[in-house]
């Protein structure tokens, strides 16, 4: 159930790469923790440790989006935003349901699935903007 890392998904920019291996390492701890059944405090403490690291990663990316003036900026931190909500949803029903199969189920899907597309389109369109933006300087 875990979600893998391939060089499909290297968007070619090394911090932006580095970033997006370190949310799948927390993503699979995360699945590992419900998978073996751990408690619900634990799930939630392994949650809110990713949730730190999607948000500290997105602001970066948007720094590096304002500082290059880039034009995809409100449609990429828009996509960013709700992704955070999605998770903060998420947060809350770990909160009140705990670990449940369902649960569990349906954060594998949403949240991965997310993630390898916004990587596959958003993230790859910025990566290749800032190549760009990097050789022209
Ligand atoms: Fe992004």
């Amino acid at each position: 159930m875990a979600i893998e890392w391939n060089n499909n998904l290297e968007t070619g920019v090394g911090e932006i790469d580095t970033q997006h291996k370190e949310l799948f390492s927390r993503f699979n701890i995360l699945l590992t923790a419900c998978n073996e059944g751990k408690g619900r405090d634990e799930v939630l403490r392994l949650l809110q440790f990713l949730d730190d690291y999607i948000k500290s990663h997105f602001a970066a990316e948007e720094e590096l989006q304002v500082r290059y003036n880039y034009s995809g900026y409100a449609a990429h931190k828009e996509q960013h935003t709700r992704f955070i909500e999605d998770v903060a949803r998420l947060e809350n029903q770990f909160r009140t349901e705990g670990a449940s199969l369902p649960l569990v189920i349906q954060t594998n899907q949403t949240l991965a699935a997310w993630l390898i597309r916004h990587i596959n389109r958003l993230d790859m369109e910025l990566a290749e903007f800032l190549k760009g933006a990097a050789a022209s300087r």
